[in-house]
């Protein structure tokens, strides 16, 4: 049984998501959600699904007590949905090839630093993209530039508000991403 945890800072849809998938699994278990947000949502969804919580923050997980965490539960993958921290070296060497990120557009376009969530969105509706999509990734020391394993896109129309490619991708990231992490397992 193979052991994950969740990296999030906010509402968490995508951890739900994987908590759900795995939830009877006999592969893998969600064995913890982290957040650096004392308050983020995603802390009352790992609660619902009875999956253990760990909150940190920026310096700590700097100084190693998330790596130290991690360690002491056992965990083999870990999966970043939707965490906006940038993650220490250390702790990606921790993990190689065994650290999972999704952003929310087609790599390598609309990646790099500041590129998250809605400026993600922002960013492709001022260009006029006709399609946006999403990507999932594994994490090395350059962010948004690990192999990527597996994307998907969705057509826009010239309609579409930042808030509707929010919602298009949103779609796609709660279809595939549990499906992809267990075809890593
Ligand atoms: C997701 O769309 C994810 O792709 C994005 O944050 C959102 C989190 O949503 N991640 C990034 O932008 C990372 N660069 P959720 O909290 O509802 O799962």
């Amino acid at each position: 049984m193979k052991r994950i945890a969740i990296l999030a800072s906010g509402s968490g849809s995508n951890a739900e998501k994987i908590m759900e998938h795995f939830q009877n699994s006999t592969k893998a278990q969600i064995a913890l959600v982290a957040s650096n947000k004392a308050d983020a949502f995603v802390l009352q969804r790992a609660e619902k699904f009875k999956v253990p919580t760990f909150t940190f923050t920026k310096k700590e997980m700097d100084a190693g007590v998330l790596l130290e965490k991690l360690q002491k539960e056992q965990i083999n993958w870990v999966v970043l949905a939707g965490f906006l921290l940038k993650i220490p070296e250390e702790l990606i060497r921790a993990f190689p090839d065994h650290m999972v990120n999704i952003h929310p557009a087609l790599l390598p376009k609309y990646g790099g630093k500041g590129m998250y969530g809605h400026h993600v969105h922002e960013a492709v509706k001022a260009a006029g993209e006709k399609e946006t999509g999403i990507t999932i990734h594994l994490v090395n020391e350059n962010y948004d530039e690990g192999k990527i394993i597996f994307q998907a896109s969705t057509p826009l129309s010239p309609e579409d508000s930042p808030e509707d490619i929010a919602q298009k991708v949103h779609a796609l990231e709660h279809r595939h991403f549990p499906e992809v992490i267990e075809s890593l397992l």
